[in-house]
């Protein structure tokens, strides 16, 4: 038996049914003039589905805010043609035999006033980074409008038939600078502990629900790691993790993408078990693990890292042993994607002396 034989199992939540268990992690490409997703990105994702990808996330694609947006060709999910580029994106990928969710983004205080239009950014503080003023603190209006404009692009996402939608609440965005302290520093409902702070989210998430109806899948990326400060932390031990994750959940997430840089990293002392893993136990919910994925040559482990059946830790097999043994679900794979589109079907026949290295200049184009 190929080590790499439970990767090929297909997944099935609710309505969403693939046909195995690798994910395409969300890659921001700017290639989209005018916000809209064009021939180029059809074929770009029409290629992974046809490699074999189970479920591909998007990049991140703006909500229809006026300053959701905070880098030049970056695709929106709103506006006529705009959704008629992700209808053609959604239809190539079913064609290639995949499935496919757009990962719905507002940059909040990382806009750069004058990128994309001149409306300023706004954030919970007004901060990008701690101490970082770039925009103004929202209003309750201000917050009213976003969760709305999250609603309205997971309704046209559904509308256009995209197979579910995931929220972008990871990397320092605007949703994680409400969750962090360093960028919330509110005074009313919105700030406080980490249980006021992630008000918002949960807000969003219960809006998103009541607009695609309760059946389609929502899938909530998040990550303790914000805006390349990669030793930020949320939560320093499980039973914070468990407070701040089980209202989330509640407020209707159907499947955990937990972004880690190295999927082997355990999240807490004294237990093996990577971010996913813990988000999986606690809410019994599914969970997609990510990080470094097909990358083993460039990223070596910290001395003591967990190196299961004698695998390296970054190798393939200690990936699958991990979800043979219940850690998480799906895989999603990032830059090994770029450099292979068809990764998935290289490794389904143990072809993987054919792929191609990742190199950052493969960014320059859409491969
Ligand atoms: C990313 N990543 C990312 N994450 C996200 O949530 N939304 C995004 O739009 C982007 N954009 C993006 C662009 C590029 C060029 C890269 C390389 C990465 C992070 C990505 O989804 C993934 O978590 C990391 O790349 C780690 O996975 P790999 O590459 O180690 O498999």
């Amino acid at each position: 038996m190929s080590t790499t034989e439970s990767l090929f199992k297909p997944f099935k939540s609710g309505p969403l049914e693939l046909k195995n268990r690798i994910v395409m992690a969300p890659m921001t490409r700017t290639y989209s003039p005018g916000n809209i997703p064009n021939d180029l990105v059809v074929d770009y994702y029409r290629r992974r589905a046809e490699g074999g990808v189970g479920l591909i996330i998007t990049e991140g694609t703006c909500v229809g805010h006026k300053a959701a947006t905070g880098y030049p060709n970056v695709p929106f999910m709103s506006g006529e043609k705009a959704l008629e580029g992700w209808k053609k994106v959604v239809d190539a990928v079913h064609a290639g035999g995949g499935k496919i969710a757009p990962q719905l983004w507002h940059v909040g205080g990382v806009r750069k006033p004058g990128v994309e239009g001149d409306t300023p950014g706004f954030s919970p503080s007004g901060m990008a980074k701690p101490g970082k003023v770039t925009g103004h603190e929202m209003t309750k209006a201000d917050i009213q409008d976003v969760i709305e404009a999250f609603a309205q692009a997971a309704r046209d996402a559904k509308e256009v038939g995209f197979d579910a939608v995931e929220i972008h609440g990871a990397h320092g965005y605007l949703i994680d600078q409400f969750f962090w302290s360093g960028t919330n520093e509110r005074s009313d409902e919105y700030g406080g502990d980490l249980a006021a702070r992630s008000r918002f989210a949960i807000e969003l998430i219960q809006s998103v629900r009541a607009a695609v109806g309760p059946e389609f899948p929502i899938i909530l990326r998040w990550s303790q790691w914000k805006q390349q400060d990669y030793s930020a932390r949320l939560v320093e031990t499980p039973e914070a993790l468990s407070d701040f994750i089980q209202p989330l959940s509640d407020a209707g997430v159907d499947i955990f993408h937990c972004s880690t840089r190295r999927f082997w990293e355990p999240e807490f002392e004294g237990s093996d078990l990577n971010l996913a893993g813990w988000v999986r136990k606690i809410t019994g919910k599914p969970a997609i693990t990510v990080g470094s994925v097909g990358l083993n040559s460039d990223f070596l482990p910290e001395p003591g890292t967990q190196n299961f059946k004698n695998a390296e830790p970054a190798s393939l097999d200690n990936l699958v042993y991990r979800m043979d043994n219940g850690e998480f679900d799906l895989v999603a794979v990032g830059r090994a994607l770029i450099a292979n589109p068809d990764w998935v079907n290289k490794i389904k026949a143990d072809q993987s002396q054919d792929l191609i290295a990742y190199e950052s200049d493969m960014l320059k184009q859409l491969i």
